[in-house]
């Protein structure tokens, strides 16, 4: 077989346990270093937590080889892995948690339902209505026979944390369960303490709590586009580190800048938050061998995937209020509402999308084809980049078959950013080491998004809440409307000719 992960050994798998003869998480030996120490006086030896008849063994059986890992829907994947879901009731959380469980996972998760608190101090409401948990599990169980191991619980209660991960000992963690909103986190010094104190001081204890009950799991953790900026220098934007043959020179001196960390231009408290995180878990894989993948996962946009258009207590939600609505979410909704979209300042700003099908798609193949113990690896997860303007042309488009008369504003911007810059995303791990390859089209899952919205139903949920979508909150600290700075029809308007680069070669 040849799948992206066969090759990968027991060094990737979260059932070796690195205690033989070595202590790995002693602090500051590097793999290298031990590796180096150990020389003719013996080998690196695990013992398999799956496989205990083995005994201690070398760590040089590959996947393939290996009996726990079977063929899946992409590549290999470990016999009933068990993969626990920080922020499950989410938008992502809850997608991916039907889609482990289809593909045989074992699921555990928790929530302490923020996101719907969140939307409802807006005023607001998802367009898709979705069920409280217990019926989410009670439909999951019935339709597709799945038995998740849910607990309602925040990250920050760390004894009821410490609790559920002794007694899931899970081999992954995808980490959701942060509030996820720029506007939010600059509404006022509340809300941005409050972001800050959830997402940095979470994501902190839990590295604590992995490094002391299951240093093996791999910890997928997300983070953010935003965390990177937009460098007006037009520096591409590596995956977190500066590539081996990256060098700075300075007065007729050169230096390697090969696997140092890249500079972060965060562009709200909510990024700095996520910026935050990338340190802290960057030095636990330094300081106790934990392992993980930074996901900079640009905007996602859609609500398709297979198991959540199964059946309507299956669904995700879908938020488009000014705080949690995603770009191309929200602009769907406002040319179903009438209102004409929202473009910030210029509109020329360029961002990194996934759709959401695509993005669910990258956290499996994240999820099977873990670090080695000690690796912090990051991904830049996008597959297209596209300016705001342009976005908005295509929804219009899309829009007008639906049988919408759709029409464009530019407002002032409520956010400090740069409006016009360059920008070049290397996104090569996911399609070239990790074997993925989009497949949903933008205009594809746009489509699809208005045909599930214009149900008379959904369609009357966006007009009730058609007041809380206008952008209100501004990074000055300020509560105010967004002037309007121009109207115009789709396709009237000649546009910068500046175009972002998405590098996946
Ligand atoms: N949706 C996007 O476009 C996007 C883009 C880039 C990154 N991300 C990141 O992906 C992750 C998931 O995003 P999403 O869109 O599904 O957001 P979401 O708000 O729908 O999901 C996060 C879930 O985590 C829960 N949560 C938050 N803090 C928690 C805590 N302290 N304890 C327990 N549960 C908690 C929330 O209630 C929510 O259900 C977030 O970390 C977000 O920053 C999302």
């Amino acid at each position: 077989m040849s799948c992206f992960n066969a090759n990968k050994t027991c060094w990737n798998c979260p059932a070796a346990v690195f205690k033989g003869n070595v202590d790995f998480r002693a602090c500051g030996q590097s793999q290298d270093e031990i590796k180096a120490k150990l020389g003719d006086e013996g080998q690196i030896m695990i013992e398999c937590a799956r496989r205990p008849d083995l005994g201690y063994f070398e760590p040089s059986i590959t996947f393939e080889q290996c009996p726990e890992w079977i063929e899946g829907e992409y590549g290999l994947q470990l016999k009933n892995m068990r993969v626990m879901i920080l922020g499950m009731d989410g938008y992502l959380g809850w997608a991916l948690a039907l889609k482990l469980g289809r593909m045989g996972f074992q699921v555990s998760g928790i929530d302490n339902y923020t996101r719907r608190d969140t939307v409802a101090e807006k005023g607001a409401h998802t367009i898709v209505p979705i069920e409280r948990m217990t019926e989410r599990l009670h439909a999951a169980s019935e339709i597709y026979g799945l038995n998740f191991n849910y607990r309602r619980m925040d990250i920050r209660e760390r004894d009821h944390l410490a609790a559920f991960l002794d007694e899931v000992k899970p081999e992954a963690i995808v980490h959701y369960a942060e509030i996820p909103s720029a506007p939010y986190s600059m509404v006022d010094a509340d809300h941005a303490i409050e972001v800050q104190d959830n997402n940095t001081l979470g994501t902190l204890g839990l590295l604590w709590l992995i490094k002391d009950i299951v240093p093996e799991t791999s910890l997928i953790k997300l983070g953010t586009m935003g965390e990177y900026g937009a460098p007006l220098t037009g520096r591409p934007l590596f995956e977190g580190m500066f590539p081996a043959d990256a060098t700075l020179t300075w007065r007729g001196r050169e230096w390697s800048l090969g696997g140092e960390i890249t500079p972060r231009d965060p562009v709200s408290f909510y990024h700095v938050s996520k910026v935050q995180d990338t340190y802290n878990v960057y030095e636990s894989c330094k300081y106790w061998w934990l392992r993980s993948y930074d996901v900079q996962q640009g905007v996602i946009y859609g609500v398709h995937t297979e198991e959540t258009a199964k059946d309507p207590r299956l669904r995700t939600r879908f938020d488009i209020d000014e705080w949690f609505g995603t770009v191309i979410n929200r602009f769907v909704a406002q040319a179903i509402a009438g209102i004409p979209l929202t473009i910030y300042g210029t509109g020329e700003q360029i961002k990194g999308f996934i759709a959401l099908e695509d993005a669910m798609e990258c956290m499996v193949r994240l999820i099977t084809s873990p670090p080695e113990p000690g690796q912090y690896d990051v991904v830049n997860q996008v597959s297209g980049i596209h300016k705001l303007n342009e976005i908005a042309e295509i929804i219009a488009k899309v829009g007008k078959k639906h049988g919408l008369k759709v029409e464009i504003q530019r407002v002032e911007n409520p956010r400090v950013e740069t409006e016009v810059h360059p920008l070049e995303i290397v996104s090569r791990k996911l399609p070239r080491e990790l074997g993925f390859n989009p497949t949903v089209l933008v205009e594809k899952e746009i489509d699809r998004v208005f045909t599930l919205l214009m149900q008379p139903e959904l369609t009357s949920r966006i007009k009730e809440k058609a007041h809380t979508i206008m952008p209100k909150t501004r990074w000055t600290g300020e509560k105010k409307d967004s002037g309007v700075i121009e109207k115009y029809k789709p396709g009237e308007k000649t546009y910068g000719d500046h175009h972002g680069v998405l590098d996946t070669e």
